[in-house]
């Protein structure tokens, strides 16, 4: 069995130029067949690790899909001292002493989840101290929510020179207290923030207009196998009672549902018959409803298996919505698709500002899509050709690569730093469904 430590290098900073990089060429229209495993869901993984500082006994996790963020999570995790080992997916933390409540500028200024830790470090510790995530490519992205949470539930909340969030709980209180918090949005990472530092507050906390997405449910689900009392998570009212303790756990990850999604539009855009497993078809809804209205068929074949049926494509209208509406994780990839749909698309996004970066590079390679504010409005064409592109967000990556698939001719994806961070191994489950696509690493590279 391989038994694999978790490497921290937190001094990997060089700029890798445009002819270093690696990238993905994608020889299209290749007809798909066969069945693709799904891993383990990043956002939940993320979340469920971060709550693994409220543990003070042994901690497995199964199901861990193996990217970039969930090795800059695990070295997050020990560089507060938290003990981390990699088995293939099983994941063993220790969070019995954690030496610091200081949280690393170099890993959470590259990795937005990594602010996740604020909650249960605070509740854990009774302070945290965590630099301000900062904005990203999709949007602000403030946490703003976050910190007000926190506040109701009595921490003193400062922010220090150079961005530095210092929590604590002041006095003599020793723990936050219960309290109502009312969301005015839906926040996810709020909902997580709240709700894992309720676990171990006194008294009972109360989330108003929370998250509902299954990663939420996932957190909750992790968090009760712990020992916490949280009631109504999947509905917009959460109830946490805080308990003194949590203790030892094995718990597996839910299913990726956007890395689901994400195939089978591989499906639809390629016209072919191909599976998913294991997925939550449930949780997959908003998306299997807008495949179904632009005329796809997706069948349930038992409790956790999809098959996505070829089908003539023609336009719809997507509003990206907080679950369950439909994701806006979905919304790059599914544009890749519209852009070869028979008809006039509009998709409305609502949730992130600045979501539409993948626009232009799906223009390059055919498509006849404009921009109005937070509206795209998109024209079927009748095939996209394959062109250079650059991925500017993980999400507008996985549209890149489902656009290259049904592409005519070669398709050459840059900035596979994106892609890296939230699909496992996707070239070789491409490859294993008859895709074309290969890595190649330049030649500039070898040998570093
Ligand atoms: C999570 C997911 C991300 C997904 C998003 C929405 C992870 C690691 N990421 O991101 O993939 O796209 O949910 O489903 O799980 N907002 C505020 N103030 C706050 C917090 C959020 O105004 O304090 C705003 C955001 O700017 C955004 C909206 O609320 O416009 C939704 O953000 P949120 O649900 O918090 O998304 P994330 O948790 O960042």
């Amino acid at each position: 069995m391989e038994d694999t430590a978790i490497n921290i290098n937190l001094a990997e900073t060089r700029t890798i130029s445009l002819e270093e990089q690696p990238f993905l060429e994608i020889q299209g229209r290749q007809e798909l067949s066969g069945e693709v495993k799904i891993s383990g869901a990043k956002n939940s993984a993320l979340a469920i690790m971060a709550a693994s500082l409220l543990c003070q006994d042994d901690c497995r996790l199964r199901n861990i899909p193996c990217l970039v963020d969930i090795n800059r999570m695990s070295q997050l995790l020990q560089a507060l001292g938290v003990k981390v080992q990699r088995n293939r997916e099983i994941l063993d933390i220790n969070a019995v002493n954690i030496r610091s409540s200081q949280a690393p500028y170099e890993i959470v200024s590259r990795m937005r989840a990594s602010f996740d830790i604020i909650g249960p470090l605070l509740t854990r510790l009774g302070v945290a101290r965590v630099p301000l995530p900062g904005g990203c490519a999709i949007g602000a992205r403030p946490v703003d929510l976050y910190l007000q949470g926190l506040q109701a539930m009595g921490a003193n909340i400062q922010i220090e020179s150079g961005g530095i969030v210092y929590a604590c709980i002041p006095g003599n209180k020793g723990r936050l207290q219960g309290a109502k918090i009312y969301l005015n949005k839906p926040s996810v990472g709020a909902t997580k923030t709240i709700m894992t530092a309720a676990t171990l507050a006194e008294g009972e906390t109360r989330i108003e207009n929370a998250a509902q997405e299954p990663e939420i449910v996932d957190l909750a689900n992790f968090c009760r196998q712990m020992g916490a009392q949280i009631k109504g998570a999947g509905t917009n009212t959460i109830i946490i009672s805080g308990v003194e303790r949590l203790h030892a756990l094995d718990y597996s990850i839910i299913p990726d549902r956007i890395e689901a999604g994400t195939f089978l539009i591989a499906g639809a855009i390629t016209r072919s018959d191909i599976s998913l497993c294991p997925v939550i078809p449930e949780h997959l809804m908003p998306v299997i409803a807008k495949l179904n209205s632009i005329g796809c068929r997706v069948i349930n074949e038992g409790s956790d298996r999809l098959r996505i049926l070829p089908e003539n494509l023609k336009a719809v209208d997507i509003e990206t919505l907080p679950y369950p509406g439909f994701p806006t994780d979905m919304q790059a990839p599914f544009m890749a698709l519209l852009s070869i749909s028979e008809g006039n698309s509009i998709i409305s996004e609502t949730i992130f500002e600045n979501r539409f970066r993948h626009v232009a590079e799906l223009n390059r390679m055919g498509a006849d899509i404009r921009v109005k504010g937070n509206h795209a409005l998109i024209r079927g064409v009748s095939a996209l050709s394959g062109a250079p592109v650059m991925a500017t967000d993980l999400r507008a990556s996985a549209a890149l690569v489902v656009a290259g698939l049904a592409a005519e001719g070669t398709t050459i994806v840059r900035g596979l730093h994106h892609l890296d961070r939230g699909y496992e191994n996707i070239e070789s489950k491409l490859q294993k469904l008859g895709a074309k696509l290969q890595r190649v690493n330049s030649p500039n590279r070898q040998g570093n």
